[in-house]
């Protein structure tokens, strides 16, 4: 089968560090936790670091730091992985979905504008797919309302806009370390922001609700534990020095995909300029007319694996059951999207080929 991602890490890399850990004992809170925060915080440019369980960990304690309850709103991209919005409903808040373009893939500036009320207390920026199209003048349009910007960045570490990091545009910014992610540590995920005041929120819900006060935690606050064990913390050490290659063979990849693909009328997602995208997954919008699900069927039964792109989140069945604004763009997008394999040594030309012998036949 060739699966859509693989993950750029294998035993060997971290062996002597796992040993390490076994025969210390100090399987979590040890040096890995503070060496992969600090690593985070280097490479993005962010002032603080946290890790988490996941991403959904992750923006779940961005809105709590920001105590987003009943009553409130949330306005998040409606195309996304269905945390993005579960997040905001666990809060007791309303999602509002914002609908999307159909080439970036992420949230219309206009239709960000047009869902602001005096009930949003923050917005969920998703970058699709790993890519952070449009993400400043999103910021831009949070900053005029003051209104907290939340960059779920679950797909996009090693992304920028206009030369800066993702990790370092938003407020906050929450990434996931699942393995369909290009650094991964099994399952796991982490927060940047530049806030001080935020920081600090973070570090005591982070922490069950504590301060350290000499020998003993004080519980100012309730809180969790979400953390990221060392074992994982060195897998992701291990990976980042690497991420810049990665990004740049990803795109290679694209480029080589969309030369095949295009003259059979498959469009790439776009980035718009100043963007550099990781290309997390690989997603081309079908040729007019053609059935996304029949084609994934039929490269399954050829040994490729694909999928669609993502949801759209107004879509689900339990979103729109509740609150009934299904957004145009984004269904467009879960039913006309599909994501390929990517990454070194895939056959391009044999996917490519074994797409245009669907399309003859179909
Ligand atoms: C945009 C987005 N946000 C959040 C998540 C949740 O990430 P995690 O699995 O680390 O909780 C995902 C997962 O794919 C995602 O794509």
């Amino acid at each position: 089968m060739i699966k859509l991602i693989k993950p750029y890490i294998s035993y060997s890399d971290v062996e002597s560090e796992f040993k390490e850990i076994f025969e210390s004992g100090m399987f979590t809170r040890g040096k890995y936790v503070e060496q992969f925060a600090t690593t985070l915080k280097e490479f993005t440019g962010a002032k603080y670091a946290f890790l988490a369980s996941s991403a959904t960990t992750a923006l779940s304690v961005c809105l709590r730091i920001l105590e987003i309850g009943q009553g409130d709103e949330v306005i998040c991209s409606d195309f996304s992985f269905p945390a993005s919005g579960n997040v905001i409903e666990d809060t007791g808040a309303k999602p509002v979905f914002a609908d999307v373009s159909l080439e970036t893939y992420n949230m219309l500036p206009a239709e960000l504008e047009k869902k602001i009320t005096s009930k949003t207390k923050a917005v969920i920026l998703v970058d699709a797919l790993g890519n952070p199209s449009g993400a400043h003048r999103i910021l831009e349009i949070c900053r005029s309302k003051n209104i907290p910007l939340i960059q779920d960045s679950a797909c996009a570490i090693g992304s920028s806009e206009n030369g800066i990091p993702v990790g370092n545009i938003a407020d906050l910014t929450c990434f996931s370390f699942h393995p369909r992610k290009l650094l991964t540590t099994g399952e796991g995920g982490a927060i940047t922001t530049n806030n001080a005041e935020y920081a600090e929120k973070l570090s005591i819900k982070l922490l069950h609700g504590a301060v350290m006060k000499n020998d003993m935690m004080d519980f100012v606050d309730y809180g969790y534990n979400y953390r990221l064990p060392d074992l994982q913390c060195v897998m992701g050490i291990k990976q980042f020095a690497r991420l810049p290659e990665i990004v740049k063979e990803r795109n290679e990849i694209r480029e080589e995909y969309i030369a095949q693909l295009s003259p059979l009328g498959f469009i790439a997602q776009k980035t718009s300029p100043g963007t550099v995208h990781n290309v997390q997954s690989l997603v081309f919008r079908m040729p007019t007319g053609k059935f996304r699900p029949a084609l994934t069927a039929y490269l399954k039964s050829k040994g490729i694996e694909s999928t669609l792109g993502t949801y759209s989140l107004s879509a689900t069945t339990y979103y729109a059951n509740k609150y009934a604004d299904i957004q145009k763009n984004g269904q467009t997008l879960q039913n006309e999207t599909i994501t390929l394999p990517c990454y070194r040594g895939v056959d391009v030309s044999f996917v490519c080929k074994t797409i245009q012998d669907w399309i003859s036949n179909d």
